[in-house]
């Protein structure tokens, strides 16, 4: 990995604002924040109920230890059992191992956090603890090329793209995003009249020289909006391709927005979740893995492991970077944050202090809490883990189409999955004699994918060409055939054109139709075994490689 050694402070962006963006004025009775932190103020200023008649007196909760998932399938772990006894329902088998911690009312300890501040009216750039932990968080993973980042606290990366495309884009404006990308994305800038402007992407992400090209050639006239100067990327386990930037290629990308003045929003829920290569069961050998405690060595070595973010880079604060709880805490706790240069991040704090004022006070409690007791280091214990925890997800998921299907990896030399290994599947030969013979008559590529090497999904590509009724332009009939049966047959996997960045954009000519986004983050192994089986016969039958 390059270093950046020398950090500088950000440079002035603020021509990025939008109109609405820079309209909106400090809350009159928000700028008066920083007087009640004073010490010893009489404040008689806010409308602040008494703590005294806040009805929770202390918040207790057992928390799980960071140590509680193995950090190799064969090592055993404390509260989650391997996925075969998963598979055979043992879940009790085991007791989980719980530490029980405590937020009281009024602090104990001085600068704690406490139900008497976090339950009352506050800064919306979070609790003194939680900034405490963000800042060291993000010094350590993130280690941002410029020196004036600042953390600001939202409810989770949809909050925090919503509010980042409106403070920097007006009406009429397009967004740089992936060709195919996460809907909700679109879905929250297009009442604004921000349309997507999707780049073609390849097995890394977005290509940098079709970024290059777009931008060098963008006509404003003919494209009917400026050339686009915000872009929105999803850089590690992409949804819904799970493809991965690498190092080289994030930095190409960097290099052009710097060239062109673009604003990088990285939306990057899935950075904890990098799973490696996938392997076939046979040929799998276990990794070398570190001690399993918690510890600053332990941490700094895996930190060391994980792709950098283009924080990493960003020698101008070019990057407003979202970070959330959901993936690695839990959904419904609504916390997330923004790391990115002080005059994006004032501009982002008057923007949530007239909307939701701040994130919840419970679960900014609660999850302080949590990360306080664990430590630093006891919290990325705890991510590596979870990434072994998915990890076996994911190897247990594509080992199950590995025995429904005959799978063959064969190198992509274009499109999007170009440099990556892809895996076609036909039918397996079946030992009976009438089958063998049909199957090895027909025996077509009915699907294919890419192992994902992080996050939660797998991206299928159906082979509708193969199907003995296409016809080109039946492609979106095929799919929703095959899509309706298997619903049908209690199998729901989510349709793939809704990922298509202008699919839900008024002028949607996208044509890619054929392909699912199957996950495998949720459901007990025992069902992704039984899924892949419905599957199998699901799509044999729509082929007609299997008569049912
Ligand atoms: C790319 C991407 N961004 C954002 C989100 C939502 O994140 P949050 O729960 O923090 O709003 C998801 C959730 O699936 C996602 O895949």
């Amino acid at each position: 990995m390059m270093s950046v050694e020398k950090r500088t402070k950000s440079v002035d962006l603020s021509h990025h604002l939008s109109e609405l963006s820079k309209a909106r004025p400090i809350s009159p009775l928000k700028g008066l924040m920083k007087y009640f932190a004073q010490p010893g103020i009489l404040a008689l200023a806010g409308g602040l109920p008494s703590p005294a008649y806040f009805p929770v007196s202390d918040i207790s909760a057992n928390v799980l230890v960071p140590e509680s998932f193995a950090l190799s399938p064969t090592e055993s772990s404390t509260s989650s059992m391997s996925w075969l006894w998963k598979l055979f329902g043992s879940h009790n088998a085991t007791k989980e191992k719980t530490q029980a911690v405590t937020v009281p009312k009024y602090p104990v300890v001085k600068g704690e956090i406490n139900l008497a501040t976090s339950l009352q009216y506050g800064s919306a750039a979070a609790q003194g603890q939680l900034q405490d932990f963000l800042k060291h968080f993000i010094s350590e993973v993130y280690r941002p090329a410029f020196e004036d980042w600042t953390a600001l606290i939202d409810t989770g990366n949809t909050d925090g793209w919503l509010r980042a495309v409106t403070t920097l884009c007006n009406p009429g404006e397009g967004v740089l995003c992936e060709e195919w990308t996460y809907p909700s994305a679109i879905a929250s800038m297009l009442p604004y009249n921000i349309k997507p402007v999707p780049v073609a992407m390849d097995g890394l992400g977005m290509k940098s020289d079709d970024l290059e090209n777009l931008l060098s050639q963008w006509d404003p006239v003919s494209r009917q909006m400026p050339r686009p100067h915000v872009m929105y990327i999803v850089p590690v386990g992409q949804n819904p391709s799970g493809s991965t930037m690498s190092v080289a290629r994030k930095k190409q990308i960097y290099d052009i927005c710097v060239k062109y003045d673009v604003i990088i929003v990285e939306d990057d829920p899935y950075y904890f979740l990098q799973l490696g290569t996938y392997a076939f069961k046979d040929d799998r050998s276990p990794s070398a893995t570190l001690s399993g405690k918690p510890s600053a060595d332990e941490s700094k070595q895996y930190v060391s492991t994980l792709a950098p973010s283009f924080l990493y880079f960003d020698y101008e604060g070019r990057v407003i970077r979202l970070d959330t709880f959901s993936k690695t805490i839990a959904p419904g706790s609504r916390l997330g944050w923004f790391t990115c240069n002080p005059v994006f991040a004032e501009r982002l704090e008057r923007q949530g202090e007239t909307s939701a004022q701040a994130p919840c006070g419970f679960g900014q409690a609660v999850i302080t809490k949590i990360l306080t007791h664990w430590t630093y280091d006891g919290y990325i214990r705890w991510l590596r883990g979870l990434r072994t925890e998915y990890q076996q997800r994911r190897n247990f998921f594509i080992d199950c189409l590995a025995e429904e299907f005959h799978l063959h990896a064969v190198p992509a030399v274009a499109g999007v999955w170009e440099g990556c290994s892809v895996y076609q599947a036909s039918s397996k030969v079946k030992k009976s004699a009438r089958m063998t013979e049909k199957y090895s008559a027909r025996n077509r590529t009915m699907f294919s994918f890419v192992p994902p090497v992080a996050g939660m999904f797998v991206w299928m590509r159906l082979h509708l060409d193969q199907h003995p009724s296409f016809v080109p332009g039946n492609e979106d009939t095929l799919e929703t055939k095959l899509w309706t049966k298997l619903a049908e047959n209690g199998v729901l996997f989510a349709p793939g054109w809704i990922f298509a960045a202008n699919a839900i954009a008024e002028d949607s000519d996208n044509n890619d139709s054929g392909h699912f986004r199957i996950s495998f983050s949720n459901a007990e192994f025992a069902d992704l075994k039984n899924a892949v089986t419905i599957f199998g016969r699901v799509i044999r039958e729509f082929f007609q490689e299997e008569d049912l």
